[in-house]
């Protein structure tokens, strides 16, 4: 199965918004499927479709369990209060603490086309949230503000001079 190369920050397909699904077919099973793969091999635990240059509304995500992919997903309910330092496979080697909610309801699609609810609570939700983001062309630096944002660019441009290590994209989204 194929795998792609996953767009670094920079890149400008990683800040526009995506369009919807309309067909479900065979050609983006396939998609879908060398996605999971591309996510694999990084590792990471999710991938949303901008960070691999297409500008469609889907993520594929795995925290470990059950490898599901959300098609048109809606943020419907998010309780609570969650902090958790959050890693990108596009901004490989920086990790950013932030707090979102902790308990996120989804509305999407299944790749039979079926209407699906699902709960995220912790590290699911946190998925949830970070994928939507990327299908909204928001970035982990556009959650945080002032210094927490200042010392993330910064160690953004320290590990661009210095190089990607292997470990960069480790439980990475
Ligand atoms: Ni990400």
């Amino acid at each position: 199965m194929a795998t792609y190369p996953i767009r670094v920050f920079g890149d400008p397909v990683l800040k526009r918004p995506t369009r919807e699904v309309v067909d479900i077919d065979g050609t983006f099973v396939r998609l879908v499927d060398s996605m999971f793969t591309t996510m694999y091999d990084a590792p990471g635990v999710g991938l949303a479709a901008p960070q691999v240059g297409v500008q469609q509304r889907f993520f594929v995500y795995d925290i470990g369990d059950d490898p599901k992919v959300l098609i048109n997903p809606k943020i419907v309910e998010q309780t609570g209060e969650w902090s958790y330092e959050e890693g990108c496979l596009s901004i490989p080697g920086v990790t950013i603490e932030i707090v979102r909610p902790k308990l996120v309801t989804v509305e999407a699609l299944d790749l039979d086309g079926n209407e699906v609810t699902v709960e995220g609570d912790e590290l699911l939700g946190r998925v949830f949230l970070h994928e939507i983001d990327h299908l909204d062309g928001v970035l982990m630096f556009d959650r945080v503000e002032g210094d927490a944002r200042k010392a993330a660019m910064r160690e953004w441009r320290a590990r661009e001079l210095a190089g990607p290590t292997s470990r960069d994209r480790d439980h990475a989204l």
